[in-house]
């Protein structure tokens, strides 16, 4: 294919060496006019810049930015370029300009959100805690002590592998935290899974585990927006003290280099649409597609009562980030100003994604449960009649019931006055799966552990402005182990 050459030549400023082997694309939804490109390269771009049209062989605009960001320890710049003016639930190709004059690459595409009120049924796709594939995560071999179903059997399509496949079948990807996993790298070093690794090293292999994921992602991200939401994970290089039981020592933060903790890499890597939203950061947001509002929360920070953070979370993990916005009860506050905002009418579904959960037939140890997590965002939830709140965390898949305040909704899901709950974490990375507690909660109503040791992910589908489907697609097979539908009489 002829590549838009002639536009190159309106480019002085890009940087025609710009080494693009590692390119990380990804894009992210921007009202339902915009766009936001973003993509990594080894050297700072003066001006990144994406050539986009709406046919493949006329790239005839250009986007540019100022924004080429890095940190220290990271190997590569990240580049930002948000394209606006375009018409919503279209398809575009584009190409970023120091791509362009790679031959190893074609335009790409994506496909704008659904216009707000458009009561079309669409259907999205949802992780939580997918790490990296392949020889730096999860595979067919781990180190020591990790049990054999908690990594894939020979043979086994992994959820980044299922999400290529299904792609016809999605619009959009929703990641609610725990992405990559590049802080287990000690984990995988103390195991011998990664036998050469050593601990003043260790910082190299943390960004070589982030670039191998946003890689791998590529498939998905470079042609469906992508929005992602922070997890203890993005915290720091350490999962919050890991410890070698062979050499007797536990390691603290003070091992993470500068640039490895407080959310940096996540901060530099993703441009959520906050600014459209009143929201901060990649850290709390909402957006609209069609007959839905999607809310992002931050579990990890900023919890309200003045900061709640992560040690009062409870625990070592997310530990060392400090909040992100530094007005008191900047989120709850914004929370609640976004739910009033919503106009039913338009979009009678509002669904809930954060990374913890509180409702989960789990070991009652704070920190995996968000008991913090509920008591801020609970009462809002059922102050605006929430349809559905979706998490991970725990390695493990649980559809609850419809829940208040602790009690099962009578109605279950045949139109419940209470948030419906959803905790799927099973996505798989390195040693990825838990154990639930048994007998399972009264609120359990299917569920998934390691003694299934099957990865999978979350699709939902809107039918229309009553109907909504929750689906586990077995990543191996592609097969949905687990389907139910929520009905509410959602009334203009
Ligand atoms: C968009 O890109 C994807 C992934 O490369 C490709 O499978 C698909 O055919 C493209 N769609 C169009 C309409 O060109
Ligand atoms: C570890 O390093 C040794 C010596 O450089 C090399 O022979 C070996 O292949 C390396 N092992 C791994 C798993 O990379
Ligand atoms: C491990 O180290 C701690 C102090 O760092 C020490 O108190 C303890 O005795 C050591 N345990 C063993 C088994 O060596
Ligand atoms: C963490 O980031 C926030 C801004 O996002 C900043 O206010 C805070 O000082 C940072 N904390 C540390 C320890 O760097
Ligand atoms: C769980 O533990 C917390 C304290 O950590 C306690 O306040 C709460 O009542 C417990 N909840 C249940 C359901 O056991
Ligand atoms: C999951 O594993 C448990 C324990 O082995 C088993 O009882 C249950 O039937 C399995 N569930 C599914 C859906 O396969
Ligand atoms: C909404 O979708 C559901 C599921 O497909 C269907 O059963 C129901 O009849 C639809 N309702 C309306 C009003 O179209
Ligand atoms: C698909 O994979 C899942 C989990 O690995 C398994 O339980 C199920 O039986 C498989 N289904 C088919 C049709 O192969």
């Amino acid at each position: 294919m002829k590549k838009s050459t002639v536009l190159a030549t309106l480019l002085p400023l890009v940087a025609a060496d710009s080494d693009a082997a590692n390119p990380q694309i990804r894009v992210a939804f921007h009202g339902d006019d915009g766009m936001v490109v973003s993509w990594n390269t080894f050297d700072r771009v003066p001006r990144p810049s994406v050539f986009w049209g709406r046919s493949k062989e006329h790239l005839t605009n250009i986007a540019s930015s100022a924004v080429s960001v890095t940190y220290p320890t990271s190997t590569t710049y990240n580049n930002h370029v948000l394209i606006q003016g375009l018409r919503p639930d279209t398809t575009y190709y584009y190409i970023p300009a120091q791509l362009n004059e790679d031959t190893c690459y074609e335009p790409f595409n994506f496909t704008t959100s659904r216009r707000v009120g458009d009561k079309t049924p669409f259907s999205v796709a949802v992780v939580a805690d997918l790490g990296t594939m392949g020889s730096e995560g999860l595979s067919t071999s781990a180190g020591k002590g990790v049990s054999s179903n908690n990594i894939l059997k020979p043979g086994e399509k992994n959820t980044i592998d299922s999400l290529i496949s299904s792609m016809p079948g999605y619009e959009f990807l929703w990641h609610v935290g725990d992405i990559a996993y590049a802080d287990y790298w000690l984990k995988e070093e103390i195991q011998g899974f990664l036998p050469n690794t050593t601990v003043e090293e260790g910082y190299k292999v943390y960004e070589s585990i982030l670039n191998d994921f946003y890689n791998e992602m590529m498939p998905v991200t470079a042609s469906r927006a992508y929005m992602v939401g922070p997890g203890n994970h993005e915290a720091n290089c350490d999962n919050g003290g890991t410890t070698d039981k062979t050499h007797n020592i536990t390691y603290d933060l003070s091992i993470c280099m500068p640039g490895q903790t407080n959310f940096t890499g996540f901060k530099n890597h993703f441009r959520m649409p906050s600014d459209v939203s009143r929201g901060t950061g990649n850290f709390w947001y909402s957006w609209n597609s069609g007959m839905a509002h999607f809310i992002q929360l931050d579990t990890e920070t900023d919890l309200g009562h003045g900061f709640i953070g992560p040690d009062e979370i409870g625990g070592t993990e997310g530990e060392g980030a400090s909040p992100v916005n530094s007005k008191m009860n900047a989120q709850v506050n914004w929370l609640e100003a976004d739910l009033k905002a919503v106009d039913r009418k338009l979009t009678p579904w509002i669904i809930v994604g954060g990374h913890r959960p509180w409702y989960l037939s789990y070991q009652n140890v704070t920190g995996t449960i968000c008991w913090s997590c509920k008591d801020v965002f609970e009462p809002l939830f059922l102050k605006y009649d929430v349809d559905l709140v979706l998490s991970g965390h725990a390695h493990i898949y649980e559809r609850q019931a419809p829940i208040a305040e602790g009690k099962i909704d009578p109605k279950e899901l045949n139109n419940p006055s209470s948030p419906w709950y959803i905790t799927n974490g099973a996505a798989g990375h390195y040693d990825g799966l838990d154990t639930l507690q048994s007998p399972r909660q009264q609120f359990s109503r299917f569920s998934l552990d390691t003694n299934n040791a099957t990865y999978g992910w979350s699709k939902l589908t809107f039918h229309n402005a009553t109907h909504l489907t929750h689906e586990f697609v077995a990543s191996n097979n592609n097969t949905v182990l687990d389907s139910a539908t929520l009905y509410k009489d959602h009334k203009c």
